[in-house]
């Protein structure tokens, strides 16, 4: 369980990222933050490409940087965007392999909460690791 106060930093990194979002197409800059299961954060953007389908989501991105330094299990995400969108389906998969049922924020570009959910709520009945071995 995150304090308000943890959350409240996640949801600031998150729309800090968001401030170097590459998003010159589509224009809709998105930023994300987790916490790993040692106490630390790290951060994602949109980046975009020319070559439109090869765009990783911020979500994504703050996933690899974290896998990609270690780190392996998140226990909680942030994502800061326009709207209160929620993260894509494929970003819902990748959060699944590396934090099940986590709990995810859902804030403005400020930082603000605007909604509360989780993973399992976001992607019920997940394809996972286990399935791998039946
Ligand atoms: N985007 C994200 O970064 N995360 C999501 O969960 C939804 C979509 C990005 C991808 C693309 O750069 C832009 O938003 C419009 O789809």
């Amino acid at each position: 369980m995150l304090s308000p106060t943890d959350r409240a930093s996640l949801l600031q990194a998150a729309a800090e990222a968001r401030s170097r979002a590459y998003a010159p197409y589509s224009d809709f800059r998105v930023g994300a933050s987790l916490l790993t299961d040692s106490g630390q954060v790290f951060t994602g953007c949109n980046i975009e490409n020319a070559s439109y389908g090869l765009t990783v989501c911020a979500e994504r991105t703050a996933i690899f940087k974290a896998v990609s330094e270690g780190h392996r299990s998140i226990t909680a995400l942030a994502v800061c965007l326009d709207g209160g969108a929620s993260p894509c389906g494929a970003c819902r998969q990748v959060v699944h392999e590396f934090g099940p049922g986590i709990p995810v924020f859902i804030g403005d570009p400020d930082g603000n909460l605007v909604s509360e959910t989780t993973l399992d709520l976001l992607l019920p009945n997940a394809f996972g690791p286990e399935n791998l071995k039946p």
